[in-house]
């Protein structure tokens, strides 16, 4: 298929511009003024509209398993909701039971992936440990594609990785130029304090965000940033959710520390209220981890992108229905933890980031796509409107106006965290592959399409011991 968008405004990440763009099979083959339309070519007139690179969701969580059920929304339809709002690529998270083999595990979730309509590739969580996993992590890194290991530091019981395991999987992780990620929680605390909470009678989902307290969350980010300092590998923090984990990341940035973080668009713009709706269903919609927090941490989290101390930002879509939310009723533990977002994330970011000046539109391209092309590996194949980069793109319209809702979203979840919300700024088409699936409102996608990405290592210890050898290699000659 060849793609001609003509008359549009280029927003990348380091300038805007006017331009067309042609797309020839999945690339863009050309970006210049003046583009006579080729033979067949379907023409897509951006007058007025913004062009700018399809977002990069790098945190999803399409069909998990996870705490007695498995989110509802698939991979089908969740990368289909991400094109219908600009998202072009996600970022899922392979997570072996512990015990389970890693590569079965990334089997499982290769296997489930396939019926993506959009590209997607996958961080590999590290639950477990023993010599299986420090040979598989190597196997994943130099033959599947994967630069990034997930450690959740809460859900004890569960999946949650303890100081020997962070240890061992960042060392590891080093040696195969693989980037660390968190989930920063403290573990045992969010389990003593849920224990007392619910002990003390508190049962329903207001108990959720008083067993998570900023300190948990701040304490496990300063503790992972500072076991990635003594061991010397880059460390990514997932969904930041306050001022203390911000703060660490500020702090170890300052010192020069290789330190990313990310934020979701739900913690930027919901707040803790939410707790404490009478309607069981509302507030369980809302139970996600870390919670949504009060006023001054959203103020704090919006500075954290202004300033660039927070790189990223990410939906963590992973959607439960009123009926498995209901798991919980008597007891706010068992309530599936996970919200939505994926087809929201850059009309509610453009609205309340762009439109309010708190972002320019650059920097809206930065943390919606480009530095998650560039701190996971996939720049500039994705995260930028250039020739020879994949032809993921969205047009964007920055007059249309639409009230966001779950009675009107590709979302296969019954609940919207934006509901009632109007924002004005949306796409009006999504380019994936070099494809139109998305214009105005009618979404045309193809189980299936979708692609896996492999991101390959960054230049690492493995790359520095080969140049050593091949340097090593003449002298052993003249021997
Ligand atoms: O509540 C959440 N965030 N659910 C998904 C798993 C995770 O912690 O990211
Ligand atoms: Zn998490
Ligand atoms: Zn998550």
């Amino acid at each position: 298929m060849t793609v001609l968008i003509k008359g549009g405004t280029i927003v990348n990440a380091d300038r805007t511009f006017r331009s067309d763009v042609l797309c020839e099979g999945d690339l863009i083959t050309a970006v210049e003024n003046n583009i006579e339309p080729p033979e067949r070519a379907t023409v897509v007139d951006a007058s007025g509209q913004y062009v700018m690179p399809g977002g990069i969701d790098p945190h999803t969580h399409m069909q998990l398993p996870f705490m007695g059920t498995v989110a509802s929304e698939d991979f089908y339809t969740g990368t289909a909701a991400g094109l219908a709002g600009g998202t072009t690529m996600i970022i899922d998270f392979v997570i072996p039971n512990p015990q389970q083999n890693l590569l079965e595990a990334y089997d499982s979730w290769r296997g489930w992936a396939e019926k993506s309509v959009a590209d997607y590739s996958f961080h590999v969580a590290v639950t477990w440990w023993d010599d299986t996993v420090h040979a598989d992590m190597r196997t994943l890194v130099q033959e599947r594609g994967v630069n990034s290991f997930k450690h959740f530091m809460a859900y004890k019981g569960a999946i949650m990785a303890d100081d020997e395991i962070l240890v061992n999987s960042f060392t590891r992780a080093r040696e195969l130029g693989a980037i660390t990620t968190v989930h920063a929680e403290n573990g045992e605390l969010v389990f003593r304090l849920q224990k007392e909470i619910f002990e003390k009678g508190i049962s329903g989902p207001e108990g959720h965000p008083l067993s998570r307290p900023p300190e948990v969350e701040g304490e496990a980010a300063n503790r992972a940033i500072r076991i990635a300092e003594v061991l010397n590998v880059p460390l990514y923090v997932v969904h930041n959710s306050c001022k203390q984990s911000l703060e660490s990341i500020t702090r170890a940035r300052n010192e020069g520390q290789r330190v990313y973080g990310e934020v979701l668009a739900g913690h930027l713009l919901i707040d803790d209220s939410v707790y404490l709706d009478k309607d069981f269903n509302v507030a369980a919609a809302h139970v996600m981890s870390p919670p949504f927090r009060s006023k001054e941490h959203q103020d704090a989290l919006w500075r954290g992108l202004q300033s660039g101390n927070l790189h990223t930002t990410a939906t963590d879509h992973c959607c439960f229905v009123a009926e498995q939310k209901a798991m919980g009723k008597d007891d706010f533990r068992q309530i599936p933890n996970g919200t939505g977002g994926i087809e929201n994330r850059l009309e509610v970011l453009w609205h309340h980031g762009v439109s309010t000046g708190r972002l320019t539109m650059n920097e809206f391209v930065l943390i919606t796509s480009t530095n998650t092309a560039q701190i996971f590996n996939i720049y500039p194949r994705k995260g930028t409107i250039a020739v020879g980069s994949d032809a993921d793109i969205v047009i964007w319209d920055p007059e249309a106006t639409k009230t966001i809702s779950a009675k009107t979203h590709h979302q296969n979840v019954d609940y919207n965290i934006f509901e009632g919300m109007t924002v004005k700024g949306c796409a009006s088409h999504t380019v994936s592959q070099g494809r139109i699936v998305y214009k105005n409102g009618e979404l045309m996608v193809e189980r299936g399409a979708g692609r896996y990405i492999d991101r390959p290592p960054f230049a690492n210890y493995y790359d520095a011991l080969k140049i050593k050898a091949q340097r090593s290699e003449p002298a052993a000659v003249n021997r």
